[in-house]
């Protein structure tokens, strides 16, 4: 391979000389150089440790650390700390978690924590012999991964079950140990993997021992074991209630009722059709993904999971549900995510354990109805808006800093076009038509 743009063993290169091979790629490198530079932060050690979360490391990408306050949750009130880039999100769950404050707040409760794992395998073997012995098998397993598991055990967590799965019918001679776990306040991903790697080590070890296979039965073949971030029972549901005349009035003198009903509709939609189901799912994950990113969770294993629970019954389909029975709105999201409050990032960055701290240290189950209640906060927000005043209206207006920035508004620039567009419809036109207008009059007054 002989092209010039390749850099051989970039990784073993200084962070500097990353730096320079990178804004080498630039018209003006040294500018490149000082701009990658501005964002280490003066405290040599944090940069260190922000440098080695990851690899390749060249400069830290900055993310808005934001607040979605008053969040009322099963009788307590919470400053939920979030990390998103997208300008209504925080905005939007705000507005609910105001909304509903005086109308009972959130309440949430987790349903269960089970994570999950697998050894894949493959045995030809009498099937019959294995599902005989597995009882042993599974003895044997729990038995001599104590090593591992003793800590955890301390702490009220470990292995819950492991089951024999027979997959041979979608692909010959293969076969699952599935694993359940409690790993309690963490996300538990190194301690499941731990320990299925030694159960992998041990069947192979024990089948070989045992009598009753044949020599050709002896043998197999592990193909690997690794956690499944599909954890349909780590599951939280978070929901507000209240009659539904208390919903009020909306946009445009839209009554409780006509409004509980095109929410309901809206809801539906999203049961039935996948185009609005996908968009409906991640407008809840724009609050959820806030949540878990600032509290140094792993947002793709979570929206991972969330997905294909949405698909569980063969079709796409809204993670929330409403109902109207007794008079009363109910409105409720059911999602499965698996989040830790230890290890990780969780004491490593310090916005993560202000976070975390913000909250009251919570628990994991406590930290997973949090994530859950801005989840539905923000689809409340969103169904809102879609089936009152439409979402471009809310959504420019949160957009208007950044056109304006785009621009290079000032500050006086910008107070006044915040003060303009609240009686004007604000889009990149109308703010660049503002903008110009703005600068010509001043160089005409100039
Ligand atoms: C935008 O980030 C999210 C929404 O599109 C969600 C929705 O349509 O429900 C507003």
């Amino acid at each position: 391979m002989s092209n010039s743009n390749i850099i051989p063993g970039f990784s073993k290169l200084s962070k500097e000389e990353k730096i320079r091979a990178v804004a080498s790629h630039f018209e003006h490198p040294e500018q490149v150089v000082k701009e990658l530079m501005s964002f280490n932060h003066p405290n040599a050690e944090l940069q260190k440790k922000f440098d080695e979360f990851s690899e390749n490391t060249i400069a830290n990408y900055y993310f808005p650390f934001g607040i979605v306050p008053n969040v009322l949750l099963n009788g307590k009130v919470y400053m939920v700390p979030t990390a998103i880039e997208e300008s209504s999100v925080v905005a939007a769950a705000a507005k609910s978690a105001k909304f509903w404050a005086d109308k009972g707040g959130f309440k949430a409760e987790v349903i269960d924590t089970r994570k999950v794992g697998q050894v894949h395998f493959i045995w030809h073997g009498e099937k019959r012999k294995l599902e005989e012995k597995f009882p042993e098998l599974k003895h044997s397993l729990i038995q001599n991964t104590t090593h591992i598991t003793a800590n955890m055990q301390q702490r009220g967590g470990g292995i819950l079950d492991i089951k024999l799965v027979d997959m041979t019918m979608h692909e010959p001679g293969y076969y699952q140990l599935k694993a359940e776990f409690d790993t309690c306040d963490s996300m538990g991903a190194n301690f499941i993997n731990s320990c299925l790697e030694e159960f992998a080590s041990i069947l192979k070890d024990w089948i070989e021992t045992q009598t009753i296979f044949t020599e050709e039965e002896k043998q197999v073949q592990v193909i690997m074991s690794i956690l499944s971030n599909y954890t349909p029972d780590c599951l939280v549901k978070a929901w507000v209630q209240c009659p539904i005349d208390d919903l009020g009035t909306f946009d445009g003198g839209m009554t409780a009722r006509e409004f509980a009903w095109k929410f309901q509709k809206a809801v539906k939609i999203a049961q039935v059709d996948v185009y609005r189901a996908t968009t409906h799912n991640k407008g809840i994950y724009n609050g959820i993904d806030a949540v878990v990113l600032a509290t140094g969770n792993d947002f793709r294993a979570v929206e991972a999971c969330g997905h294909a629970y949405a698909s569980r019954n063969g079709q796409y389909t809204s993670l929330t549900d409403v109902s109207l029975e007794n008079d009363l709105f109910t409105f409720t999201l059911t999602v499965p995510m698996a989040l830790g409050v230890v290890g990780g990032l969780t004491s490593l960055h310090p916005l993560v354990k202000r976070g975390l701290e913000l909250l009251g240290n919570p628990s994991a189950k406590e930290l997973m109805m949090i994530a859950a209640t801005i989840g539905l906060a923000n689809n409340f927000a969103a169904l809102k808006s879609l089936t009152t005043t439409g979402i471009q209206k809310g959504h420019m207006k949160m957009h208007l800093l950044n056109i304006l920035n785009h621009f290079d508004a000032t500050e006086e620039e910008k107070e006044k076009a915040v003060e303009f567009f609240k009686h004007h419809k604000v889009s990149f036109s109308t703010v660049r038509d503002f903008i110009t207008a703005e600068r010509g009059q001043m160089i005409h007054q100039g």
